[in-house]
């Protein structure tokens, strides 16, 4: 049907005949002459109709926006002073001598330049008019260049690419599952899979040595700009190689990635921070090191200070208090720092002392705080050092327990960066290592997996398993850059005692672990290799190298906040006669009154 994309035409086809196809992007009618923006995946070229072709300029007058049209037309030179240089075609101009409406469109419901009128949910109800915007197209076109450029990588790497079942049972990554009930085993359900966790750990069992897909994974979980009900991963898993070699041979898969989209030579090797090292100084497991902001810990300088606030996470084991300087911060006005507070408020802190460094010269007069009365002189030396503050200085403060005053305090810190514009330029990889195995969860008064419960010890933690499992570490590593935790991943547990042994202080039982992975459990003891792996976020990766902000923005059909589609009004009720065959009855949640 077209001899040429519109987008694609340039001076190179000056003189020749051509047939397009494309929307009407716009029609402008100008002294007699109607101009026709034809628009098609690869871009936009002006269509020119002069009155003298009378039936066909007769139709080029009944065209609107969004019309499907097919042209045969002569290219030619824009005359002088016509020349859009904005446009890639802009030095070219298609004289029109045939127009064929394909189809007719409705009015659409918003117009493309206008998009930023139309709320989200009209451009998700309207996706594929969304779609049709050249930035977004650009997005979906990167995505499919960075799957390429993986898939690429990891073939010449002599992975197999190999798929795993969608209906399947759980897979504990820490969400919900959805559930998929099965007509043929009334009252069963399947989930579908959190991630291929467990088939690609029986795919090394099966000798396949090196595993590789680009996965769709499911989780009910509360959703965020970085995540979604549905998502995809590219999901690796390795035999006989250390986390070393896993490590390198993934960080070398990035830079090649963002080498090939982006031009940008990332660092090589990629740093590495202990999980403890990342906590105390970031507060968080995913910092962003291009924020040049840091948590200084103050707690011995304010365990026998008069101010409870303070004395009391500074005396408790599990308590923290942190400083953290902000440079040039006292020109912060106090409904700045209220506003601070009531942010760190979201994350559980009970309040947001500070200390304005006015002139340290000056002594305890140079400073200006609500809490410098009840600070002895010592302890105010110590943190003006600690801190290293200047003139000028503010200081923030954090005290409660650790997982407060990390939560509230690394959300500072990156908010406190990003409104000064101490965002550094560049890309920032790291590797985060040496993570706890457990985290205590204090509600439920039991022990949880930091990653997920297959990931091995440390070797030389393996005697902390059971005698003091806070203390054990696992061998699982993450990959963050600029403060978005890419991927992760661990060297798995292949010994069938072990696993046992981690059930068990999950607080899984015996035969709670028989039934939910009776046959990991047995697999492992019909000769398992040492293996590993990580899977990355494919859509986090896409959102990076895109500059959206949103992973819905790198996804053609992306879910609302609450898990809908609102293009195909998905979720929906099932009809009565499916509901019986799936020995199924609804009971509707009751409707406050
Ligand atoms: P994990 O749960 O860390 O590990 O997931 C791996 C990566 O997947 C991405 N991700 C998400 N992206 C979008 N929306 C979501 N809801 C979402 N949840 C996770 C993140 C994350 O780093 N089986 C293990 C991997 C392994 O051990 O090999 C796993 O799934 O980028
Ligand atoms: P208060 O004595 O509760 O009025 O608190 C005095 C100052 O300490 C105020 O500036 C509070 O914002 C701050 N503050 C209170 N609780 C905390 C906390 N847990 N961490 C940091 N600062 C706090």
């Amino acid at each position: 049907m077209r001899s040429h994309y519109c987008g694609q035409i340039n001076a190179s086809h000056i003189d020749q005949e051509v047939e397009l196809c494309g929307w009407v992007h716009r029609r402008r009618d100008h002294g007699g002459v109607i101009f026709i923006d034809l628009r098609d995946r690869e871009g936009l070229i002006q269509v020119v109709y002069d009155p003298d072709l009378a039936e066909t300029f007769a139709m080029a007058e009944q065209v609107r926006n969004e019309f499907v049209l097919r042209i045969k037309g002569r290219v030619r030179a824009r005359p002088e002073g016509t020349v859009n240089s904005d446009l890639p075609t802009g030095e070219v101009e298609v004289l029109g001598l045939h127009l064929e409406v394909l189809n007719k469109a409705d009015t659409p419901p918003f117009q493309l330049e206008e998009h930023e009128k139309a709320s989200d949910e009209i451009r998700l109800r309207y996706r594929y008019i969304d779609l049709r915007r050249p930035e977004m197209l650009a997005r979906i076109r990167t995505r499919s260049n960075v799957t390429r450029i993986l898939r690429d990588y990891l073939d010449t790497e002599g992975f197999l690419d190999i798929e795993t079942p969608m209906l399947t049972k759980a897979t504990p990554e820490g969400a919900r599952d959805y559930l998929v009930p099965s007509r043929t085993h009334p009252g069963n359900f399947f989930a579908l899979p959190q991630s291929p966790q467990l088939f690609k750990q029986l795919l090394m069992m099966s000798g396949v040595d090196r595993y590789y897909q680009i996965v769709r994974c499911f989780r009910d979980e509360d959703l965020r700009a970085d995540r979604q009900p549905e998502f995809t991963q590219v999901d690796i898993e390795t035999s006989f190689m250390n986390e070393d070699k896993l490590m390198s041979m993934m960080e070398e898969m990035i830079r090649r990635l963002f080498k090939e989209i982006l031009d940008v030579d990332m660092e090589n090797p990629f740093p590495q921070m202990t999980y403890e090292e990342a906590m105390r100084r970031y507060g968080s497991d995913k910092p962003d090191l291009r924020i040049p902001l840091e948590l200084i810990d103050v707690a011995d300088l304010m365990d026998d200070v008069e101010f409870k606030v303070f004395a009391g996470p500074a005396q408790d084991p599990n308590g923290r208090v942190v400083a953290l300087r902000m440079p040039n911060g006292c020109k912060l006005s106090r409904k700045d720092i209220d506003g601070y507070t009531k942010f760190v408020s979201i994350y559980g802190a009970r309040g947001l002392a500070y200390i304005k460094v006015n002139e340290i010269a000056q002594g305890r007069e140079g400073l200006q705080s609500p809490i410098l009365k009840f600070l002895p002189d010592s302890a105010v030396e110590g943190i003006l050092k600690r801190t290293g503050a200047e003139d000028g200085d503010l200081i923030f403060f954090g005290a409660d327990k650790a997982k407060v005053v990390n939560e509230a305090m690394g959300a500072l810190r990156v908010k406190l960066g990003q409104d000064a514009g101490l965002v550094e330029e560049g890309w920032r990889p790291l590797w985060v290592i040496d993570f706890p195995m457990f985290e205590w969860d204090d509600g439920n008064k039991r022990w949880n997996s930091l990653h997920h419960p297959f990931t091995a010890p440390k070797e030389e933690h393996l005697e902390l398993l059971e005698s003091d499992p806070g203390a054990c570490n696992s061998r699982a590593y993450d990959m963050v850059l600029n403060g978005v935790e890419l991927g992760g991943g661990s060297a798995r547990i292949y010994r069938s005692e072990i696993q046992q042994k981690v059930f068990k202080m999950l607080g899984i039982s015996e035969q709670e672990a028989e039934e939910k992975f009776g046959f990991l459990l047995t697999a492992l003891r019909y000769g398992c290799p040492p293996h590993g792996g990580l899977a990355f976020g494919l859509d986090r990766l896409v959102m990076l190298l895109t500059g959206a902000t949103s992973i819905r923005e790198v996804m053609a059909f992306p879910k609302t906040q609450s898990a809908a589609c609102l293009l195909t009004s998905a979720p929906s009720e099932a009809g009565a006669a499916q509901l019986q065959e799936l020995s199924l009855r609804i009971r509707k949640p009751q409707v406050e009154q």
